[in-house]
């Protein structure tokens, strides 16, 4: 799908947040810039809003590789390997393990292995508009039929 601006790019990370439950994962794949870490403030500050809790600033994990966000249904971790350059560093990050009350956000997750049951890959890229992007959707699990009628 085309997102024509960031105020519609909102409206993707609200149909994404409602339909998220915990032990679900998303991967934003897209080059730098594109809108990986937007998009999860986006999704972050909806859910903080509908559950009614304080709206926490959410920075890119960049540098600290991982950000938390307690929310009072599930936990959500967000990634960021940008830096990281072998697959040996994310396994011992030990980021997949038994962690059934939390939802993965994924930045850069090319290096990681994984056998997720439900996970989201959204692919983002570039249009010649500056604040349009394209978004593609693959689903596994339960996302699988997940559609892009907004
Ligand atoms: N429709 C849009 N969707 C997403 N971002 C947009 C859009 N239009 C403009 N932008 C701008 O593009 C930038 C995206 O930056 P962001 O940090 O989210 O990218 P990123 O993919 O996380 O980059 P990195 O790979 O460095 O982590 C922001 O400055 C945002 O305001
Ligand atoms: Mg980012």
């Amino acid at each position: 799908m085309i997102v024509k601006s960031l105020d519609h790019l909102e409206l993707v990370s609200q149909k994404i947040g409602d339909n998220l439950s915990k032990s679900d994962c998303i991967f934003l794949i897209g080059e730098i810039g594109v809108g990986k870490t937007t998009f999860t403030r986006n999704l972050i500050h909806y859910l903080q809003k509908k559950e009614k809790s304080n709206i926490t600033e959410v920075l890119s994990p960049t540098f600290n590789l991982l950000h938390e966000y307690e929310l009072k249904k599930y936990k959500i971790m967000h990634y960021d390997f940008y830096r990281i350059r072998k697959k040996k560093e994310i396994n011992q990050l030990d980021v997949l393990s038994e962690k059934k009350n939390e939802v993965l956000i994924i930045e850069w997750p090319k290096l990681l292995k994984n056998k997720i049951k439900n996970k989201l890959e959204i692919y983002l890229s570039y249009r010649k508009n500056d604040n349009e992007r394209m978004l593609k959707f693959k689903g596994f699990g339960k996302w699988k039929n997940f559609k892009n009628e907004f």
